[in-house]
């Protein structure tokens, strides 16, 4: 099974490029049949992660629309921090306007939750949440997130995108830590 590693864990292969393409179509093809008529939405791709399912979703959308980007910060290594940080703010606006937020991973929820008093408070009028993948074990939010390509489990994943402590994010494939390899190799370099 195709593995690699970043810094000092070993991750396997996941999810192939394929799979995530037909995903990305069939939440595009969601949004392109709830928004067509709606005033030239806005969507607002978080960065850094969902540079790359941003990019696809885009090529599948078919009404006029405009998109910008919005950088927070909340994760350290493997686990959430609790804490969202405004890196890179809104440069749109966004009052009275449609938005669709895309997302790469919706986790315990606390940065579309951040996300969502930052745009309401900017006047947004109808805010969507899209994201790549969601782990609704760990979703503790009460924001309803109409447009998730993918459910997963807690697993901790990389790729597409998505990093690990900032390695990673090129990948096309998407790749789920693997626990026990990492332990098996560190006992073998120990030894
Ligand atoms: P939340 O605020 O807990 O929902 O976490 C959302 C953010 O944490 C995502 O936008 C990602 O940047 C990061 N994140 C959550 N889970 C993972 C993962 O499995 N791999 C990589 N990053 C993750
Ligand atoms: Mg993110």
């Amino acid at each position: 099974m195709k593995r690699i590693q970043l810094h000092d864990k070993i991750f396997r292969l996941y999810m192939p490029h394929e799979d995530i393409q037909t995903a990305v179509k069939n939440v595009a093809e969601k949004i392109n049949n709830d928004l067509k008529d709606a005033d030239t939405p806005l969507f607002i791709g978080v960065l850094t992660g969902s540079f790359m399912f941003l990019s696809d979703l885009m090529k599948n959308i078919n009404f006029p629309c405009e998109i910008c980007f919005i950088r927070l910060a909340s994760y350290e290594g493997t686990s959430s921090t609790g804490k969202v940080k405004q890196l890179l703010g809104l440069t749109q606006n966004v009052k009275n306007r449609t938005v669709v937020v895309v997302e790469d991973i919706v986790d315990t929820g606390g940065t579309i939750t951040e996300l969502d008093n930052i745009l309401k408070d900017a006047g947004a009028k109808d805010i969507k949440y899209c994201t790549l993948l969601l782990k609704p074990d760990n979703y503790k939010g009460h924001i309803d997130v109409q447009y998730p390509a993918l459910q997963i489990p807690r697993d901790f994943i990389v790729g597409y995108g998505l990093d690990y402590d900032q390695l990673g994010r090129q990948y096309k494939d998407i790749y789920v830590l693997d626990e026990d390899e990492t332990e098996r190799r560190k006992s073998i370099n120990v030894r």
